[in-house]
């Protein structure tokens, strides 16, 4: 893929919550069209970081540039901003008031007063990358978990952002559901569309990655090549994290058989194991939130 020229420059980004120090002095630099994945164990920073690029969270330090703007700046008008930065959750907080549509449209139409045929033409065309234009009429609650999160994917879209960023957006899903999303955002790569991917499905990350960053306790730890992090990782704390994942898919009974070592290293750099165990279609939950009773493992937690 052809990487161009850099949209976003992330310089000493610090950020606290009251005393605790949360992102310590990050630094990143983002090119148009790259795919930079964010992995790294749970409380280490990584939906923060999304959070004050989208100006959802106000930062302590340090600098954030984006097209050669400032978003360190107090005046910045994040309302602009978002259009240009989009970003899915999680949960993927649809309107509920909305069909697919009508909550595609709503960022386009009312946000930037876009013609409506222009917005129509584009939320037909997204919506029917991600298999959805028959549905189009559906309210968020007739939709199964992953249903609703391509519409969430594609409600972002409608604004011509010029980077996406994603959160767990697989987090809450059924396995099956997993693999229709995380399809959507590799095609999406392929494209060449600019994006940080903050995921634990280490398979998808090591496909999906132009670069892999590691971060633990508020920091950058490795920033490398997919290949190179997942074959051998730099540190001893990205070798530990990426032996959890082993660790879980094995199921190991002796938690000490997880301790780094040259063997582990070796097992452990086939994560598409991992991946197809989790794509396993179970059927019966998919079918309940097909019928509209919800994704089977509930919203769960932001
Ligand atoms: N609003 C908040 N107020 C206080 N502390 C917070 C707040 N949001 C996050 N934190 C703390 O900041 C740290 C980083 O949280 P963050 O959500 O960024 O982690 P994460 O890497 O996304 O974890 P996970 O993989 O579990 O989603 C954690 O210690 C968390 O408890
Ligand atoms: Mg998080």
């Amino acid at each position: 893929m052809l990487i161009g020229q850099e949209v976003l420059r992330i310089m000493d980004l610090e950020k606290s919550f009251g005393q605790r120090v949360v992102l310590k002095k990050l630094t990143l630099t983002v090119r148009q069209g790259e795919v930079l994945v964010v992995v790294g164990p749970s409380g280490c920073g990584k939906s923060t970081l999304l959070r004050c690029l989208n100006g959802l969270e106000p930062v302590n330090g340090g600098q954030i540039v984006f097209g050669g703007q400032y978003l360190t700046d107090p005046q910045t008008n994040w309302s602009q901003i978002r259009q240009r930065v989009g970003m899915v959750f999680q949960n993927y907080e649809l309107c509920p008031h909305l069909t697919a549509l009508e909550n595609v449209l709503l960022g386009p139409v009312k946000v930037q007063k876009r013609k409506k045929t222009e917005a129509m033409a584009k939320a037909e065309h997204w919506l029917t990358r991600v298999d959805l234009w028959d549905r189009r009429d559906s309210y968020p609650r007739q939709l199964s978990g992953g249903q609703k999160q391509r519409v969430a994917i594609v409600r972002a879209l409608a604004m011509d952002p010029e980077i996406m960023l994603f959160d767990e957006v697989t987090a809450s899903l059924d396995p099956e559901m997993v693999r229709e999303v995380l399809d959507v955002i590799l095609n999406l790569a392929k494209e060449g569309l600019t994006m940080i991917v903050v995921t634990h499905e280490m398979a998808f990350a090591r496909a999906v990655a132009d670069r892999i960053i590691f971060m633990d306790d508020g920091r950058i730890v490795e920033d490398s090549a997919p290949e190179a992090f997942f074959r051998a990782p730099a540190t001893e704390r990205a070798r530990r994290f990426l032996n959890v994942f082993h660790y879980d898919d094995i199921h190991a009974p002796n938690p000490a058989k997880a301790e780094p070592s040259k063997d582990a290293n070796a097992t452990k750099a086939e994560p598409s194991k991992d991946a197809n165990a989790k794509a396993e279609p179970s059927k019966d939950a998919a079918k309940d939130a097909a019928e509209g009773l919800g994704p089977a493992k509930g919203g769960g937690a932001p």
